[in-house]
């Protein structure tokens, strides 16, 4: 089995900054109820023409510069995203030919927050049994388009923003161990009601707003925390590790709460945790593959430290993974 390993990253996040102030004038909110519950100061938003796919192909070029590879060297394009441009062609198949990535077979996956950490792992599988060298694995999503802008109880959480990182086989460190979950008896807490097969889009699923995102945010805090340590926990065993051994921690950004709780849990020090959630908020599948991209262009992540991404959102699912740089 060959050893895998990230070769490169980028990262996208439009221009447009909506800050806590902007939405105390839209919804009955406060900056300060905001920055207490959430730690988010502001976010992202795509402009209207743009769509997942625009940001997703950004990050994808900062990332293959980063490799110092070529769009025609990529065997395997996986976008992670709960918000693609359209429910089809893939997310994937728009980049396949945006990047004129002529070779590359490309698909898309729905794992919601956890979905980037989902993607490294597929990807992962591919390089290491040999059926293919280069993957691209991206996280990209336009939340925007699915937020009630007239419910508190979630507008405040969501932004747009994409990230990606390019994965091949590496001659020493890679992914150590990696984990994933999922419990779908508890997919009712977070959703989309309308817009599939269940509930196709009508004037009657519109007028009942059944095309945003719906949470029951307060039960998935505890599940939230509970899973992340757990994932943590079992992920550093897999690679014979203990949690102290980790140099970084990157957690799903979508509650500095929810990520503070994980890292006493796991009895890690804040200085050990990377942050971007008060730029961005919640950006589902992007946020791990973002805060990655920050992390290193930051100097956060130096060669041989090990750096645990760990994510968990809607469905319920839940991804970990260890990379030794
Ligand atoms: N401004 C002011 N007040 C608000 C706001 C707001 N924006 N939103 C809710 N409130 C009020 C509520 O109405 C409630 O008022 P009440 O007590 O009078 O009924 C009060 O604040 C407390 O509400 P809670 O829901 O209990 O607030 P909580 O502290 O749980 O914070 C939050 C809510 C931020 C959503 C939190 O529960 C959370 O982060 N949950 C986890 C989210 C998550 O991890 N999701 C999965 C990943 S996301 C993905 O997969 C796309």
């Amino acid at each position: 089995m060959r050893q895998v390993g990230v070769i490169g990253v980028g990262e996208y996040l439009p221009k447009r900054v909506l800050t806590n102030a902007d939405l105390e004038k839209m919804v009955d909110t406060s900056d300060e109820w905001i920055t207490t519950r959430t730690g988010i100061k502001e976010r992202r938003l795509a402009a209207p023409d743009e769509a997942t796919s625009d940001l997703a192909i950004k990050a994808a070029q900062k990332a293959l510069e980063d490799a110092k590879l070529k769009p025609e060297d990529l065997d395997l394009i996986i976008v992670a995203t709960i918000t693609p441009d359209m429910q089809f062609p893939s997310v994937a198949s728009m980049l396949q030919n945006g990047l004129s990535a002529s070779k590359a077979v490309a698909f898309d996956i729905s794992a919601a927050c956890a979905g980037f950490v989902y993607g490294i792992t597929i990807a992962q599988q591919f390089i290491s049994c040999g059926t293919y060298k280069n993957a691209l694995v991206i996280g990209a999503e336009k939340l925007s388009g699915i937020t009630d802008w007239q419910d508190r109880n979630t507008c405040v959480l969501f932004g747009d923003g994409a990230g990606a990182c390019v994965l091949s086989e590496v001659k020493t460190g890679g992914i150590l161990s990696t984990y994933l979950s999922c419990d779908g008896s508890k997919m009712d807490l977070l959703n989309m009601p309308a817009g599939g097969s269940r509930n196709p889009a009508s004037h009657e699923t519109v007028d009942r707003r059944l095309h945003y995102i719906k949470m029951q945010g307060n039960d998935l805090f505890k599940i939230a925390v509970r899973s992340m340590t757990e994932a943590a926990e079992i992920v550093a065993k897999k690679a014979g590790l203990g949690l102290e051994d980790l140099d970084l921690i990157i957690p799903h950004q979508a509650n500095m709460r929810i990520i503070m709780a994980v890292a006493k849990k796991i009895g890690l020090p804040e200085e050990k945790i990377y942050l971007n959630i008060a730029k961005y908020g919640n950006m589902s599948s992007a946020c791990t593959a973002t805060a990655l991209c920050e992390a290193v262009k930051e100097g956060r992540i130096k060669k041989g430290d090990k750096v645990l991404l760990d994510a968990f959102g809607a469905g319920l699912v839940c991804g970990a993974c260890i990379i030794e740089w």
